[in-house]
């Protein structure tokens, strides 16, 4: 039997303002997927959030893409819209931006990560949700955990991660996707993925020896809002899935990847450079000049496509270090106000109402 984990999330109402998802929001979409899992649709859930982003983790056999799958999400997206409007909670459906669900879920708002594979023994899975952010702020992190062995020592001691990985990496603006192995395309796949607003990492997957080598250890999420809408009409704010141990980088391994509070795009309307800070969901509040970006990790044990409950694996002290960085980052960024590299530079900006402010001052430009 392979399970399937579908992370599928949406802003569908903030509370107050784009910071945070109200109790009741939540409460909702656990009804709606509880009785999915009582009529036997899925195997498990869990109901998160991560700043204003409600997040659905699901566990079901029906592999990737599956429409029934989908539009569970997009229903409960729907219900929890109208409670959003009901309690007038901010940007209530800010990210459905269909009116009717066609089939499949990608291309309408929503983002989603999902990986179908074969249960090892024990398999430890984590979820990672980010908020004011894009899918590259996954590019470094990942990159990290599978392919540096500064933060995964597996990849020198461990037989079987010896070999590397081999990446899936989408260019997004392009539509189009390459597959190279590393360690030995590292400097060519660094070369594209250094540049993570154009290529995003897409999946990671085990080359030969301990696991299936068509069935990924990592996936995330790649759904640019913009891309579909035309403009700025919220973020792309990705989640991601990474098994982990036997075969595969350690928990630990994994979670080092993410000390390092890197500078990603994202913060303050769509428009600024910030640190990325790890953080419990209790602190998955997204205040501070509506940042800085979060991400969030909760780790599960899975069998027989039940999870455990989860482990909050940010909210411990050993990531206080990170986020103090992160926070003396977050002065340092801020204090550039709306100068570039806090501000994002004017190609990245192309989606939002700066161009709006050039397109007024064309005339005004004389030829020199
Ligand atoms: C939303 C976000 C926020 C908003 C900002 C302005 O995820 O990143 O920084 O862009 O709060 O929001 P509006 O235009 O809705 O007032
Ligand atoms: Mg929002
Ligand atoms: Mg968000």
């Amino acid at each position: 039997m392979k399970t399937t984990f579908s992370v599928i999330k949406a802003d569908v109402g903030g509370f107050p303002g784009h910071s945070s998802v109200h109790p009741q929001l939540i409460e909702v979409a656990r009804q709606r997927l509880s009785q999915a899992r009582d009529s036997d649709l899925l195997l498990d859930f869990h109901v998160s959030h991560c700043g204003d982003d409600l997040e659905l983790l699901m566990t079901h056999t029906r592999g990737e893409n599956d429409e029934e799958i989908h539009c569970l999400a997009w229903d409960t997206f729907q219900e929890a819209t109208e409670r959003a409007k009901k309690l007038g909670l901010y940007g209530a459906g800010q990210d459905l931006l269909k009116d009717a669900f066609s089939g499949n879920i990608r291309g309408m708002g929503p983002g989603i990560a999902e990986m179908e594979f074969t249960e090892r023994a024990s398999e430890p899975l984590v979820a990672f949700l980010m908020d004011k952010t894009e899918p590259g702020a996954f590019n470094l992190p990942i990159f990290k955990m599978f392919a540096d062995p500064f933060t995964t020592a597996g990849l020198i001691i461990d037989p079987f991660l010896h070999g590397g990985f081999r990446f899936e990496i989408w260019d997004i603006v392009e539509h189009r996707r390459v597959f190279m192995n590393l360690p030995e395309e590292m400097y060519d796949a660094l070369a594209l993925i250094g540049a993570k607003s154009r290529f995003v990492i897409k999946r990671v997957y085990p080359k030969e020896g301990k696991l299936p080598t068509d069935e990924p250890a990592a996936v995330v999420s790649t759904e640019k809002l913009y891309h579909i809408a035309g403009e700025y009409v919220g973020k792309d704010d990705p989640v991601a899935a990474v098994r982990a141990q036997s075969g595969l980088p350690a928990l630990g391994e994994v979670l080092e990847g993410f000390a390092f509070p890197h500078l990603v795009s994202g913060w303050m309307r769509g428009s600024h450079n910030g640190p990325l800070m790890p953080v419990g969901v209790r602190q998955a509040r997204c205040t501070r000049f509506d940042g800085p970006p979060r991400v969030v990790a909760l780790g599960f044990q899975v069998k027989n496509g039940r999870m455990t409950e989860p482990a909050d694996l940010f909210d411990d002290p050993a990531f206080d270090y990170s986020r103090q960085k992160a926070m003396e980052v977050t002065d340092y960024m801020r204090r550039h106000g709306p100068f570039e590299p806090h501000r994002l530079p004017m190609d990245d900006m192309e989606y939002t109402t700066l161009p709006k402010v050039m397109a007024r001052l064309e005339d005004r430009f004389e030829q020199m």
